[in-house]
């Protein structure tokens, strides 16, 4: 059942949100050489505290961080670690924040230091691909239009789109119908209706577009060891088009 939300409870969202996107703006700020993604993680829970937030995966599903940091090959849900980042690594950093029980989700690949020609072109091409995937997010279209808008563009730009990890509806939890596929075929699947607040986070590799599980049953990464990126905003449907809530300024 897909949970449609009124112009207040998105307004709140979109609270959430811009304190999101405000603290991934301080989060590029401390990414250099040698920080380590534990002090991210730390500054995050700290910064969220101030201004009176949660972070909403700690405790989820037993997540023990605040944040994902996900380095190179790793595709989603890396943890933080005490390993310094090193210049040419690139590290997602995902989140989500919980303000007075309204939430927002958004991810963001950083570059450490300066990276290869290769890597800029992958960051650049992944969130390219999020900004072809939120035109599409119109009333009227339907789902099929957002994931088919990424994988043709990522696609034709010889990368590949991750399968195994999805957007998804967001309210009152993390995960809510509907689940919004990062590839796919133009006109189908549902319609894309006017509250709807939802996810769309393309994971893009440079090779094979397949992942593996790590042993602790959370990190996925490519198969072939190649880079993985990813962009990821919250977007509600209004009747002007979509709002991207964790928009950052
Ligand atoms: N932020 C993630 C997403 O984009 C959810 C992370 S799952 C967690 O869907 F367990 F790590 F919190
Ligand atoms: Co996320």
């Amino acid at each position: 059942m897909i949970i449609l939300k009124s112009t207040r409870e998105i307004e709140l969202m979109r609270k959430a949100g811009q304190l999101l996107a405000n603290c991934h703006k301080e989060i590029a700020s401390m990414i250099k050489p040698g920080v380590t993604t534990l002090e991210i993680d730390a500054f995050v829970d700290a910064y969220l505290a101030k201004h009176g937030a949660k972070p909403e995966q700690k405790g989820y599903k037993g997540y023990q961080y605040a944040t994902c940091a996900s380095i190179n090959d790793e595709i989603c849900h890396g943890f933080p670690r005490k390993q310094p980042l090193k210049k040419g690594d690139i590290v997602t950093i995902d989140m989500v924040v919980n303000l007075n029980g309204a939430l927002a989700d958004s991810a963001w690949t950083y570059p450490v230091g300066e990276v290869s020609k290769e890597a800029s072109r992958l960051l650049e091409v992944t969130e390219e691909a999020l900004n072809k995937a939120i035109e599409q997010s119109v009333i009227g279209n339907r789902v099929g239009d957002i994931g088919h808008a990424i994988q043709s563009y990522v696609e034709a730009e010889g990368l590949s789109v991750v399968r195994d990890f999805t957007g998804h509806g967001i309210g009152e939890t993390i995960h809510e119908a509907p689940t919004i596929l990062h590839y796919g075929e133009p006109n189908k699947g549902i319609r894309i209706k006017e509250g709807m607040v939802f996810t769309i986070e393309p994971m893009v590799n440079i090779g094979s577009w397949k992942s593996k599980m790590d042993d602790n049953r959370w990190t996925a990464r490519t198969i072939d060891g190649s880079l993985s990126a990813q962009y990821e905003h919250t977007i509600a449907i209004t009747k002007d088009g979509p709002m991207i809530l964790t928009k950052q300024a």
